[in-house]
């Protein structure tokens, strides 16, 4: 396995699997690796005979008040980590690789509509800085395929639209996600709920769960399926940023003809914002 944090050493790499006739997969992360992470390369090994895996902290998809500077970092470990997973190369470049004029002159891509709902009224520009660094890794690394998790239901649409709207020759596969066992979607910002925040985290996938039957039942009361989740939750000490029942493929408020749903929430619990959801087709 590969360690490389710049960008001749990765092209030179790449060009030399081209050659052989290799393709060439890969998986953006942030680093912190869970099995959320490791199952999307799982899928990535499936896809190609090359699995490239990025770890960066990407500074411009947090804003000023969230947690860049105290968000994990365990580069040893996860090296540990990708060489059990068979990963071909790990690209964890410096924040001047990945942004040579600087994160505030940096050229940037952005998704307008679908990046201006949920997740981002919450977080403005936050998907600037995805599209934006995903795109960056698009060119450096020009992987046959790309593999993201559902978890992160909004991110994956909107890399797939940037992806369709530029052309960019990739294919975005997707993986399901990972759970404890208790329900709690894995994530790195797990770590930051305390014990007892810990017992009370697994209710967001409950909430969504409760409103997946109900759609299942064919209730289409949506509006009042969102208050009872949002209300349920502040009770049991979240503050929820916002419970919406979408459209699957293209985050739209549903009608009673959709049949396609995704529910959907993003929820602080102490220091930890937490986000899951489930799509149901009912
Ligand atoms: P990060 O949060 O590290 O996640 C990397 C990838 O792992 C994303 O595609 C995310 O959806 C997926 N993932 C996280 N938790 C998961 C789980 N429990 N089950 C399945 N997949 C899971 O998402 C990012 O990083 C960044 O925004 C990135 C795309 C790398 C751009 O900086």
């Amino acid at each position: 396995m590969k360690i490389v944090g710049n960008v001749e050493e990765l092209r030179e790499q790449i060009a030399d699997w081209r050659r052989a006739g290799d393709h060439v997969a890969l998986v953006p992360t942030m680093g912190n690796l869970h099995q959320g992470h490791l199952s999307l390369i799982d899928i990535a090994r499936e896809c190609a005979e090359r699995v490239v895996v990025s770890i960066f902290v990407n500074p411009t998809q947090f804003s000023a008040s969230e947690d860049l500077e105290g968000y994990p970092r365990t580069l040893e470990l996860d090296k540990r980590k990708l060489k059990r997973a068979k990963v071909d190369l790990i690209f964890a470049p410096d924040v001047e690789t990945m942004y040579p004029f600087g994160v505030d002159s940096a050229t940037s891509v952005r998704v307008p509509v679908l990046t201006e709902d949920l997740c981002g009224t919450f977080r403005p520009g936050h998907f600037d800085g995805v599209t934006t660094v995903v795109n960056r890794l698009f060119s450096l690394v020009q992987p046959d395929v790309a593999v993201f998790g559902r978890k992160d239901y909004q991110q994956q649409l909107v890399i797939r639209r940037m992806v369709q709207d530029l052309n960019i020759p990739v294919e975005i596969v997707t993986g399901p996600t990972v759970r404890e066992d208790d329900g709690l979607a894995m994530s790195s910002r797990n770590q930051y709920l305390t014990e007892d925040e810990r017992k009370v985290a697994p209710e967001l996938h409950a909430e969504l769960s409760a409103i997946a039957e109900a759609l299942a039942a064919g209730d289409r009361d949506f509006g009042a399926l969102e208050k009872v989740a949002t209300d349920k939750l502040g009770a049991a000490g979240f503050r929820p940023d916002y419970v919406a029942i979408r459209r699957a493929d293209d985050l739209g408020e549903p009608g009673a003809d959709t049949t396609n749903f995704v529910v959907l929430a993003a929820a602080w619990l102490g220091d930890a914002r937490l986000i899951d959801n489930i799509d149901v087709i009912a």
